[in-house]
């Protein structure tokens, strides 16, 4: 028995009972309320709920970077202590060093030392995602050069040359035009189903929660709870031809008009 046939059996992500509130200037803010879910091994999870609700701060809890105030949240068995290499984030904005070129924003992830590549490892997948991210011409382009969509495109890289297996990814594609986001979602599967990859997606598109999950979770208006959890029974690859299909716009309809009433409860709270 190898150690990945065991982990692949087991929950590679566990949040019980999370909760986290902030102290704000006007007082303390729950942001999230007792969040319990968990993620198989190449399971693809999206979370989809209004603005504000607490959705990057469930991500940052996972990455390690904010700290659950009760419940918990593991990694393969183990509590999140802080930020590691087992974990890529793509952050909804932010993604990019402005005083590194395109290649060297790619490459950055593999210089830390956790990450261990060679020189020459890190040159062949410099190069792999420059044309993979269809950046080829603008190796030592410096960021603000760029459009939006190029830029995000710096930081998937980034975070996919690394490889880890559980990639954290907060509207990744949102800054995209419509034909690059498509190509981005195909890539983005065709990995998953490479490597395995366990991805948790953040997302305001009900379409694009649909097109790639196997699990949606509806998240409240803030604080943040798990409204309803559904398992998407649909094989992969998945095509752009089967977002027509009666079952997915079933799906979607349901799921818009749960987003939209959550997405008024929401509007009410910044409105006190
Ligand atoms: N470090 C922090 N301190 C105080 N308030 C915060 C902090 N981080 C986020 N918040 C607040 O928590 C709420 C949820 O934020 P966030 O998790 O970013 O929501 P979402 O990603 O769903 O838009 C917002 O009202 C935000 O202002
Ligand atoms: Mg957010």
């Amino acid at each position: 028995m190898t150690s990945t046939a065991i982990k692949g059996a087991d929950p590679r992500v566990i949040f019980t009972n999370v909760s986290k509130t902030f102290e704000t200037v006007k007082g303390p803010l729950n942001v999230v309320s007792d969040v319990s879910f968990s993620m198989s091994e190449g399971s693809f999870v999206s979370l989809i709920g209004p603005s504000g609700c607490g959705k990057t701060t469930m991500l940052q809890m996972l990455a390690g970077f904010v700290q659950p105030e009760t419940g918990s949240i593991t990694v393969d068995g183990a509590p999140v202590k802080g930020p590691d290499s087992d974990r890529g984030v793509i952050f909804q904005e932010y993604g990019v060093y402005p005083w590194m070129t395109v290649a060297e924003n790619i490459a950055f992830g593999m210089k830390l030392a956790r990450n261990k590549k060679t020189k020459a490892e890190q040159k062949e997948a410099v190069d792999h995602y420059i044309d993979m991210m269809k950046l080829r011409g603008f190796e030592d382009a410096y960021p603000k050069t760029l459009s939006g969509g190029m830029r995000q495109r710096v930081a998937i890289a980034r975070a996919y040359a690394v490889s880890p297996q559980i990639l954290l990814m907060d509207e990744p594609f949102g800054a995209l035009d419509a034909q690059t986001r498509l190509a981005m979602q195909m890539l983005l599967m065709d990995l998953m189903q490479k490597e395995r990859k366990t991805v948790l997606l953040i997302t305001h598109s009900v379409e694009e929660a649909i097109f790639l999950s196997n699990r949606i979770l509806m998240i409240s208006a803030r604080p943040s709870r798990v409204l309803q959890s559904i398992d998407l029974p649909y094989a992969y690859p998945r095509t752009p031809e089967w977002t027509a299909s009666s079952d997915f716009q079933r799906m979607r309809l349901e799921l818009e008009e749960v987003s939209m009433q959550q997405y008024a409860e929401q509007q009410k709270l910044f409105a006190n």
